[in-house]
């Protein structure tokens, strides 16, 4: 069975205790709808799901949960056997749980990069109006964007989506910066032209200078003026935008990067290309950007988080295993 355009993006879930700064950044800047919050968490929302990113109260500032969404049972049951077979443990989610996810089940393994990663079918919608700064989000077939990742075990985080979830290349990036040579690979699970990306420095190290788990994740927005707009946001609120907008060479979306509360960075872009199967063949490019994407002056601190060629932090990482359940 493949379950090659069968599988998206679902919801992401963060800890943080910068609630303050979460909202003024979501829902202020970038234009998620805030639906909930408590003490304990913020629910935000960007299309008809009841729930698309969660921020939890604690001290990691980092991404814990992914959540992945199957088109159906049948496809739930394969992704369960595949993980039978590979000896991989899950559980189910209790119903507190899934409910809290905007969700009727979910079913969970510990993931690459220690990020809990967790299936579900059936998602909880919301027929409350969007209340948003933008003119809204595309997701659909497409689901709700895509995650970039650096990692110091790249074939076995590419092995892990593709065996489980039969992920495709659609192409691939090198980059030189800062005189060390990236690698990034981009896989779709679906039309959309990547839901993961892979990153990694080239080398007979293997190194990871990103502190969060998560280096970005994506959104994507309906109308180019989104992109302006908040990229204009979420400079007067004083937010950390990363990279200006510019154009990427091989999705051909235009967006800008900027620094969320909790460090890993939020990419809004619109226009992203989508894959036909039929014509579609991997290439490999030798730039990340086609125009723009200029880094901007960053803070100290996220002048080292966002530097791929800082070897000292990456060096650090050599200490610290990376988890990879296969
Ligand atoms: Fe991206």
């Amino acid at each position: 069975m493949n379950i090659f355009g069968q599988v998206k993006i679902g919801y992401l879930i963060a800890e943080s205790n910068k609630f303050d700064e979460w909202i003024d950044f979501a829902q202020k800047c970038l234009g998620l709808a805030l639906s909930e919050r408590t003490e304990q968490h913020l629910s935000f929302r960007i299309d008809d799901y009841q729930k698309r990113l969660m921020i939890v109260k604690g001290a990691q500032e980092d991404v814990t949960h992914l959540g992945v969404q199957l088109a159906n049972d049948a496809v739930l049951n394969e992704v369960l056997q595949r993980f039978d077979t590979r000896g991989i443990r899950y559980q189910q989610g209790c119903a507190e749980d899934a409910a809290f996810r905007g969700v009727k089940a979910f079913w969970f393994i510990r993931g690459p990069k220690d990020i809990q990663l967790e299936i579900f079918v059936d998602e909880i919608r919301s027929d409350a109006p969007l209340e948003t700064k933008v003119s809204g989000f595309y997701t659909d077939a497409s689901g709700m964007g895509h995650v970039a990742l650096t990692t110091r075990k790249p074939e076995k985080m590419i092995r892990f989506w593709q065996e489980f979830f039969d992920a495709r290349l659609t192409d691939s990036v090198e980059q030189k910066i800062n005189g060390v040579i990236l690698d990034v690979s981009f896989l779709r699970l679906n039309e959309r032209h990547h839901s993961v990306a892979v990153a990694r420095t080239r080398g007979n190290v293997q190194l990871d200078p990103i502190r969060t788990r998560v280096q970005h994740v994506n959104f994507q927005v309906l109308e180019l003026e989104d992109v302006n707009a908040s990229y204009q946001r979420c400079k007067d609120y004083g937010f950390n935008v990363v990279w200006d907008v510019g154009l990427h060479t091989n999705d051909r979306e235009i967006s800008f990067y900027v620094a969320s509360p909790s460090d890993f960075e939020i990419e809004l872009g619109w226009n992203p290309i989508k894959i036909d199967e039929q014509t579609w063949k991997p290439t490999k490019h030798t730039s990340i950007s086609v125009w723009g994407h200029k880094p901007r002056k960053a803070t100290p601190i996220h002048g080292i988080l966002h530097e791929f060629g800082n070897v000292q932090r990456g060096l650090k990482s050599l200490k610290r295993d990376e988890y990879s359940p296969i």
